[in-house]
């Protein structure tokens, strides 16, 4: 019997970050989503880790491709977006899905608006990045990488 791997991480989008360079690139970047996805998928494979992608701006099927883990992803890397503040229902899908898990944010949205400071998913999360844009997702991938393999 060979060794099973745990490298199969899951990097998810939530509501907006499809349309990620025409929103303020001061707090955003530069970037579209898919740059920022091939970015990740080139940090990931020198990590040894396999990157499958999703976005969408529907909460529903956000919400049911966390169901549709089970035996597909080992940990998950996530940017659930606005989402990120009130959706309890994430919430909820994210601890069914019970992977270990890296909540990313391109902004440093401690620093923002007062209504993004909550996040609902954090108490789920191994670890938290925010405010460091692209390259926290790289620190999100070693944090999970440390935790799989
Ligand atoms: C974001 C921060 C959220 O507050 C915002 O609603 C987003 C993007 C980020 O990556 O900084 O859509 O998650």
């Amino acid at each position: 019997m060979t060794a099973q791997t745990h490298n199969r991480v899951e990097v998810m989008h939530g509501v907006n970050l499809d349309q990620l360079e025409r929103r303020d690139p001061a707090h955003y970047g530069r970037l579209s989503l898919r740059e920022l996805e091939l970015q990740v998928a080139d940090h990931a494979d020198t990590l040894g880790l396999k990157t499958r992608f999703f976005q969408s701006n529907h909460e529903g099927e956000f919400v049911e491709h966390l169901h549709r883990l089970e035996g597909l992803a080992d940990g998950v890397l996530l940017n659930p977006g606005a989402w990120t503040h009130y959706s309890y229902a994430i919430r909820d899908a994210l601890e069914l899905a019970a992977l270990p898990a890296v909540e990313v944010h391109l902004s440093d949205i401690p620093g923002r608006e007062e209504w993004r400071r909550k996040s609902v998913l954090e108490e789920l999360c191994i670890a938290r990045v925010t405010g460091k844009g692209p390259a926290g997702y790289r620190e999100a991938l070693e944090r999970l990488r440390q935790e799989l393999l």
